[in-house]
């Protein structure tokens, strides 16, 4: 069963997940959270690191793993989600910077790191699993078709998902990257508790499969109808079709 919270707005959507995730943070202060990159979770990063400059709640024990990363774009790429993740979260936390995790994308063995990554998350359990949601229903890069017992693997992105990134790259389709490391459905569905956050009307069939429509790789996030603790916050316009 999918718990779904109906937000007014981006803002509220923000506060609500910050509410969420904060509670899992002050509860086990050595949480280990699984994150996502998209516009989707910014307002919730920026409520992060305002609670803590304000409330000094630490993040010093605190493990992180994100669930993607594109090929082909180094670390300090402006555009790679390592950038993203240290410029919207990490750079403006405690957190050690031992205790975050991304796949990596260096080397020419993509699969090795594929495997690498696989392993380190096979030593740990996520508490708390942050998604955002493609307008095609993807979690991650798991694009439409992608098995359900899928681990972190390098996949194509499809033609739609690439023209959803493009306003990250001047809208210049030649500069999106056409490939991802991404952790995997099955690693997704292991996490002990999962938080869905999406806003807007191109979201709004997405989450209306997701919530009402038939479990089928046709639209990946389906599957979590098959998991236990799974909240999904909204707006009205990402609800419209509920
Ligand atoms: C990318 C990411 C996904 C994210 C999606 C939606 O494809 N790999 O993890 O959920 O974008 O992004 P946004 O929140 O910007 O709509």
């Amino acid at each position: 069963m999918i718990k779904v919270i109906v937000c007014k707005d981006y803002e509220e959507v923000s506060d609500k997940a910050a509410e969420i995730m904060l509670d899992v943070v002050k509860s086990n202060p050595k949480a280990v959270l699984g994150l996502a990159t998209g516009s989707s979770p910014i307002g919730l990063y920026q409520r992060m690191i305002k609670d803590h400059q304000e409330n000094n709640t630490s993040y010093a024990e605190i493990t992180t793993f994100n669930l993607d990363e594109y090929v082909g774009l180094n670390p300090d790429h402006p555009q790679s989600y390592h950038t993203f993740m240290h410029e919207n979260l990490f750079n403006h936390l405690d957190i050690k910077k031992e205790n975050v995790n991304l796949p990596s994308v260096l080397g020419d063995d993509m699969q090795a790191n594929c495997d690498a990554y696989n392993e380190l998350l096979s030593k740990y359990s996520i508490n708390l699993q942050l998604l955002g949601i493609g307008s095609n229903g993807h979690l991650a890069f798991n694009e439409p078709g992608t098995p359900f017992d899928s681990v972190t693997q390098v996949v194509d992105l499809v033609e739609s998902t690439i023209q959803d990134n493009a306003r990250f790259f001047d809208y210049d389709l030649s500069k999106v990257p056409t490939q991802s490391i991404t952790m995997g459905i099955e690693n997704i569905m292991e996490a002990e508790k999962i938080l869905l956050i999406a806003s807007g009307k191109n979201k709004a069939e997405a989450i209306y499969q997701t919530v009402k429509g038939e479990v089928s790789t046709d639209w990946p996030a389906s599957i979590l109808q098959r998991h236990q603790d799974v909240t999904v916050v909204v707006d009205e316009e990402a609800a419209s079709l509920l």
